[in-house]
């Protein structure tokens, strides 16, 4: 927009694939919907979904190259409206169903790889075109910060703080943080000294409800700070000791409790516990919850034992059934977990092969119908 006169002047499409509107109309300044976009009456498969190809992380805006640095992320989802849509009060409601993942946590996350991701783009505003693009393999990455000396620094939700030379894109400087960033960095001058610091932990709402299967970190965050000649080694953090948990037995084998289940959980649990029970470790993996928990699983979720931790309770929109299906499905896919950490590893390779094959047939599929 023009500064002076709000006056638009330019609205292209910047994300891998946005298809809810064609363009926007420069005079009205309003976007021109895709038909269909609306799902007032059918589903509609749109890009972006909800947390958009842009979320909260800070952008910025380099005079030296004329490039805007956009932290930014590709992701979709079937939207539709609710059929029989009932108010329920303190809960995530909004009226629109949103697709859901499914019981096989190793072809979710297949899945989530090859359709989900994201991407540092430095855009030129003048010409409205993209200047380079890097590639992530998660959404949901840090802020980004372009200084004097021509660098452009953004830290990843799988644990990296890297730097890109502002007008090539070349990579100039990587450091495994040992959690994930989603916060910004800032630049400041010490004396004569230089420093890029960052906020160093996940959690935030894309990063916890993503499902994104990353190496459970520490909720605990801290802040690292960078200079030229800095020597000090990285001290370690805690980790989340989670791997030798064993899941306590399968509550049921019937499909119909366990899609219940699924369901209810993404209705009231994965905003904070993660899509498809995977969480970014800030707040608990129910996969890893321990046997303690499990006894008080109706306790904690029903009558309100951890709101004091931030756990709030479900008894308003749960019953002892509904919650029964949410623990069953939980420890389904803590075992589906568990053998894919310690089950048969030529089965689970070959697996692999097979829902890697079906998310390239897939994705060739939806690229041909674009
Ligand atoms: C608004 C966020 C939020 C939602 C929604 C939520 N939880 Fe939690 N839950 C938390 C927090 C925070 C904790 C406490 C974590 C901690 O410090 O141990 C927690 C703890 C728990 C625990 C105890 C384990 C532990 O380590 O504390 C269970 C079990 C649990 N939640 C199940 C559920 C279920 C099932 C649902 C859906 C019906 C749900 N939660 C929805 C935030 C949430």
């Amino acid at each position: 927009m023009d500064r002076e006169t709000g006056q638009l002047l330019s609205a292209e499409k910047f994300g891998t694939r946005v298809n809810w509107a064609s363009h926007y109309d420069l005079d009205s300044g309003r976007p021109v919907l895709t038909p269909g976009a609306d799902y007032p009456t059918e589903p509609f498969m749109v890009y972006p979904i909800g947390v958009g190809s842009h979320n909260w992380h800070p952008m910025s805006f380099s005079p030296k190259t004329g490039l805007v640095y956009i932290p930014g992320q590709h992701i979709g989802g079937e939207l539709s409206t609710e059929a029989n849509f009932k108010m329920e009060e303190n809960v995530w409601n909004t009226g629109v169903e949103t697709s859901l993942p499914l019981h096989n946590q190793q072809l979710n996350s297949t899945l989530g790889k090859a359709f989900v991701n994201g991407f540092l783009l430095a855009w030129n505003p003048l010409t409205q075109q993209k200047a380079w693009q890097v590639s992530r393999p998660y959404i949901g990455n840090g802020g980004v910060l372009s200084t004097a000396g021509q660098l452009v620094f953004q830290g990843t939700i799988d644990g990296f703080f890297t730097a890109y030379d502002a007008q090539s894109g070349t990579e100039m400087f990587r450091f495994e943080a040992g959690n994930g960033i989603v916060g910004s960095p800032i630049s400041y001058a010490v004396n004569d000294t230089q420093f890029v610091s960052v906020p160093v932990a996940r959690g935030g709402g894309i990063s916890l409800i993503s499902g994104s299967d990353l190496k459970p970190a520490s909720a605990n965050g801290r802040i690292l700070a960078f200079s030229l000649n800095g020597a000090a080694a990285l001290p370690s953090s805690k980790q989340v000791d989670v791997f030798d948990a064993k899941p306590p037995a399968r509550l049921t084998a019937d499909d119909a409790v366990l899609e219940r289940g699924l369901q209810l959980y993404h209705r009231y649990c994965n905003r904070c516990h993660g899509s498809g029970v995977v969480s970014d470790g800030s707040i608990a993996d129910l996969r890893y919850l321990n046997a303690a928990w499990h006894d008080n699983f109706e306790e904690v979720v029903l009558n309100g034992m951890m709101v004091a931790a931030g756990m709030p309770r479900f008894d308003q929109v749960l019953d002892s059934e509904g919650v029964f299906a949410i623990q069953a499905y939980v420890i389904d896919q803590a075992h589906q977990a568990y053998a894919m950490r310690e089950g048969n590893s030529l089965w689970l390779a070959i697996k692999q092969t097979f829902y890697d094959l079906l998310a390239w047939c897939l994705l060739t599929l939806d690229e041909l119908a674009q």
